[in-house]
């Protein structure tokens, strides 16, 4: 299977996926990667592993509309059979959305339906959640809203800073994502109607 991986940052996420598909089978093969950020780390990261790297820099756009249809085009290029999105931090406007529809994944670093949006770490300290945590889920067009494939919970410690917990959750997203990832590449992970399937059963 081919993927295209979405990043705008760091790409630790991205690291994990290009990590794993080099120790084992996930059958897929991350195609390329897009950053809308021209100095995001994941960049360098993708090319060491000689992956293919592309920059759509969102500034140079007058219009959300003008960038997603630049957007599809650039992925549609690589003939992708899942997008991936790792820190991808813009909002995707329901034409791009649908039209990856059932083959776009998105991390999120919160237990969804909690904390959609931004700052989801000093949130659930702020409410003194004592269990916090990273949810892998298909992509719909509203924000953080589709279904949830897995999460992975950690603890929240009462004297934790934004970072320590943000760090904790990240080491967690690392293990999901590409097991997440491998699943779809196998054929075993699918979306309908709004519900995500595991090997057929409804998660
Ligand atoms: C992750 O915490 C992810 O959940 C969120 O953005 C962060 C990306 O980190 N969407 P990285 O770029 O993969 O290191």
């Amino acid at each position: 299977k081919r993927i295209v991986v979405l990043i705008s940052g760091n790409g630790s996420n991205l690291q994990a996926i290009l990590d794993r598909s080099l120790e084992q089978n996930i059958h897929g093969q991350v195609v390329a990667v897009i950053s809308n950020r021209p100095d995001a780390y994941g960049l360098t990261r993708a090319e060491q592993r000689e992956v293919d790297t592309q920059v759509l820099d969102h500034t140079e756009f007058e219009t959300r509309e003008a960038y997603d249809y630049q957007l599809k085009n650039l992925i549609d290029s690589y003939h992708p059979d899942l997008v991936v999105l790792a820190g991808f931090m813009r909002i995707l406007s329901d034409p791009l959305v649908m039209h990856y529809h059932g083959r776009m994944l998105n991390i999120h670093p919160s237990l969804l339906p909690k904390y959609k949006g931004l700052n989801t770490h000093s949130r659930a300290i702020e409410a003194g959640d004592t269990e916090h945590g990273a949810s892998v889920h298909f992509v719909t067009p509203e924000l953080d809203d589709g279904p949830v494939v897995i999460q992975s919970k950690v603890p929240v410690f009462k004297d934790d800073t934004e970072l320590e917990l943000a760090a904790r959750v990240q080491e967690q997203e690392r293990n999901i994502y590409p097991l997440v990832i491998e699943w779809f590449c196998r054929g075993r992970l699918t979306m309908e109607n709004n519900k995500a399937y595991l090997d057929g059963n409804e998660i």
